[in-house]
């Protein structure tokens, strides 16, 4: 266990039955450099390496009880039983939990996030992630960081990089089992402590109808721009990570506009096409090159993934003036400031209190 996905095991039996449980919390993240397209679906492998920041002050908490009483695996996610496609994903990613360990019963998984789902936070990549911590650990797995980031993928290839904090690289790999392709981190969530997220929440984000997985295919397949990102994805990759590396706000803030304006083009040049984005999230994109032309020089970046809220990046003294002004715009509906944060990790159960209900007993004299 590395120092960016640490935390003790906690798993029950119980009273006189079989059942195991295990409990994990995994945060989102923001790809500045994107994932979008998969050169081996079956196997979860992405065209290009992804990289991306973790997120602090979000996350999805996962609790998965494989239960020998149970006849089917049931799912809740944000109190709401899922059905359908969603339930399906859980029961597969379920499914190959199963087919590595010993572990043969049906599980009951309970899942919340502490903030809107398929609105364009990677929900999918920090469900996953805790899941796939989850569920290893109730099965009796003990994988490391890269391992669980390995399994993480086959639920959704951005929970590769949410088992880890701060800056983190999933590298697509060259091997054909795909073994080689799981994310690293880069550098821990402290890197660098001046740079922060606002998030520009818009009115109205339509929830997504088709899945990213789903829809990245359909990019690889019919956009005529698809093989040039490809070509140029890497040249991107190295430059961000020299800035990041460097902590050059001035040089990573164009960078990954350039990288989100390629990918949203990428999306609108599929067919059919794909538009994330609302009259909004598009003013907002064009408030910070309003920013970065009044200041003279960048002050701060966007981007965003399949969804319409918009991740600007900028430095904390900055933090201030970007935010009023992004609050400002019409059809905003709120604005909040995240920072890199750690990655995931294991929720211990609360401990038992010793007595029934009862206070410390006062020695008596
Ligand atoms: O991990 P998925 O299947 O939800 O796809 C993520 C795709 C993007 O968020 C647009 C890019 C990324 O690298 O996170």
């Amino acid at each position: 266990m590395d120092k960016y996905c640490a935390g003790p095991f906690v798993g029950v039996r119980g009273k006189g039955t079989e059942a195991r449980a295990a409990t994990y919390e995994a945060p989102p993240n923001i790809a500045l450099v994107k994932y979008w397209g998969m050169r081996d679906r079956e196997l979860a492998v992405p065209y290009n390496s992804s990289l991306s920041v973790t997120l602090d002050r979000f996350r999805s908490r996962t609790r998965v009880r494989f239960d020998p009483d149970l006849s089917e695996d049931g799912v809740e996610i944000n109190r709401t039983p899922a059905v359908g496609g969603p339930r399906d994903a859980v029961v597969r990613f379920l499914d190959r939990v199963r087919a590595r360990s010993s572990m043969t019963d049906y599980a009951s998984v309970v899942s919340d996030n502490n903030f809107p789902t398929a609105s364009g936070l990677a929900s999918s990549a920090s469900g996953f992630a805790a899941l796939a911590g989850a569920a290893s650990r109730a099965a009796g797995l003990r994988l490391s960081g890269r391992e669980l980031s390995r399994l993480a993928r086959f639920g959704s290839g951005s929970a590769s990089r949410s088992i880890f904090g701060g800056f983190v690289e999933w590298q697509a790999g060259v091997r054909a089992d795909g073994s080689d392709c799981y994310a690293r981190p880069l550098y821990p969530a402290d890197h660098w402590p001046g740079l922060v997220d606002v998030v520009v929440f818009v009115e109205g984000a339509p929830v997504k109808e088709v899945r990213s997985a789903d829809a990245m295919q359909s990019s690889v397949a019919t956009s005529p721009l698809y093989s040039r990102r490809l070509a140029e994805v890497p040249r991107r990759l190295t430059a961000i990570h020299a800035a990041i590396a460097q902590r050059d706000a001035t040089r990573l803030f164009p960078l990954i506009m350039e990288e989100c304006d390629n990918f949203r083009e990428v999306c609108e040049s599929t067919r059919p096409s794909l538009d994330y984005l609302t009259p909004t999230s598009r003013a907002t994109l064009g408030e910070v090159r309003a920013l970065n032309r009044e200041a003279g020089s960048p002050i701060a970046g966007y981007t965003h993934d399949a969804g319409a809220h918009i991740h600007v990046f900028t430095l904390d003294r900055h933090a201030r003036r970007v935010r009023s002004r992004l609050a400002r715009l019409p059809g905003v509906r709120s604005t909040i400031l995240v920072h890199p944060g750690p990655g995931g990790h294991p929720v211990p159960r609360p401990a038992r209190p010793t007595r029934r209900g009862a206070a410390p007993r006062r020695r008596s004299r």
